[in-house]
């Protein structure tokens, strides 16, 4: 978002005079720039998987994959409780039943709760990659196939990302990723989906486009065999998503650069305890994370920066998920996910019924490095084009606030 330049402008006149605005044009036409296929082919080498998908948003690209891989009513899909709120309302909204899961340290699922909501009905595991950093791949991976299920990766905060040298996203049966102004690259909106399973990506593409197979050119009818709706991208938002992709790995290391120096900064305050990153080499460093001791000082912290508590932030924790919290999936008349498939007892949302995830929300405060939003809390820190001093005069006083607070 910081970084929107001549490159993107550039792209976007490209399309203005091509003629071609939608995603499908005539390939034998010089004027046709074919954008959004030409994203699709930049985003697969990106994150070296077989394919990819060009969607409306992040939230389209999760319906996609779960719709893609037949995840519906009376399938219980395991998730966390620190995501945002459309990784929850995308199984929802698919008539599965969302199995909220402890984070921790990390931010990610936390393996131990995993297996102890795994039941008979278990679908899917939905991983999020939350704040840029991997989770526990190993592990959930190794659940995932110990119990056949599902793994989807949420990748919406993680564009860019990597666990041990290998794009997230490819190590589930599908990955998906959002392109809103809050994440590392930006279309303005726009989302992807990648899987290396053919006929995922042909049944993915068909979910995304009205049914039909790839690469549709005009308004085609019959042999349809699955149900779509439109969630296409088009070739503006590709314009600025390509134009932005081709500066990933630009805004990566100045990212962890940035965050490596701000953390150092930080680290001399010895009570403070950093979010764990499971690979530093594989965090695309958009946020700065750290627990304080107790909840009291955490809160007078985040009053003195001007920010808030992640638990105290928007849609992104369950507690603050008004609309969802208090209904079942079962019981409730009109609820939009109650399931009547659904085999197992109603499914209850409320308040505190994490506490793990609670205790570390509570006191965990999150710097933006290259993210500055209200909603993660993170309306306070650096940008990615914060120059060296600037951010030591920043950490400085970060450490000071710090300090007046424990
Ligand atoms: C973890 C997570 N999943 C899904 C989404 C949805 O993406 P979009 O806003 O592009 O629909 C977001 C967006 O913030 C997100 O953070």
């Amino acid at each position: 978002m910081d970084i929107i330049g001549k490159e993107e402008k550039e792209a976007l006149l490209d399309v203005i005079e091509s003629g071609y605005i939608y995603r499908y044009g005539d390939f034998q036409n010089p004027n046709f720039k074919a954008k959004v296929w030409t994203l699709e082919q930049d985003f697969a080498k990106y994150t070296n998987s077989s394919y990819a998908l060009a969607v409306s948003s992040g939230t389209a690209a999760l319906l996609t994959a779960l719709w893609a891989l037949k995840i519906g009513p009376g399938d219980e899909v395991i998730v966390p409780g620190y995501t945002f709120i459309a990784s929850i309302t995308s199984i929802i909204f698919s008539r599965a039943i969302p199995i909220l899961a402890e984070v921790d340290e990390t931010l990610t699922l936390d393996p131990a709760d995993v297996r102890k909501k795994v039941t008979p009905r278990t679908k899917a595991i939905m991983l999020v990659h939350m704040l840029g950093n991997p989770g526990h791949l190993d592990e959930i991976v190794k659940i995932a196939e110990e119990n056949e299920l599902i793994l989807i990766e949420d990748c919406a905060q993680a564009c860019g990302a990597s666990y041990h040298g290998k794009s997230v996203g490819t190590f589930g049966r599908m990955g998906t990723f959002s392109l809103n102004i809050y994440k590392t690259i930006t279309g303005g909106d726009g989302g992807m989906v990648i899987t290396n399973d053919e006929d995922l990506y042909k049944r993915a593409f068909a979910v995304h486009d009205q049914g039909h197979l790839p690469l549709r050119q005009g308004v085609e009818q019959g042999n349809r065999t699955v149900l779509g709706i439109n969630f296409r991208m088009n070739e503006f938002t590709a314009a600025v998503a390509g134009a932005q992709l081709k500066k990933l790995d630009y805004i990566k290391n100045k990212l962890k650069e940035n965050k490596k120096y701000l953390k150092s900064i930080l680290s001399t305050v010895k009570e403070i305890k950093f979010r764990k990153i499971l690979d530093e080499d594989g965090d695309i460093g958009t946020l700065l994370t750290f627990f304080m001791p107790n909840r009291e000082g955490a809160e007078t912290l985040a009053e003195k920066l001007g920010c808030t508590t992640i638990s105290k932030s928007g849609w992104h924790y369950y507690n603050n998920m008004e609309h969802f919290l208090n209904q079942s999936t079962v019981t409730d008349e009109g609820c939009p996910f109650s399931c009547p498939y659904y085999k197992g007892g109603p499914v209850k949302y409320s308040k505190g019924m994490l506490p793990q995830s609670d205790d570390l929300l509570n006191r965990a405060i999150n710097i933006g490095v290259g993210v500055s939003d209200v909603g993660l809390g993170s309306n306070y820190g650096i940008t990615i084009n914060s120059s060296k001093e600037e951010i030591e005069v920043r950490g400085r006083k970060i450490v000071e606030l710090i300090r007046s607070s424990l």
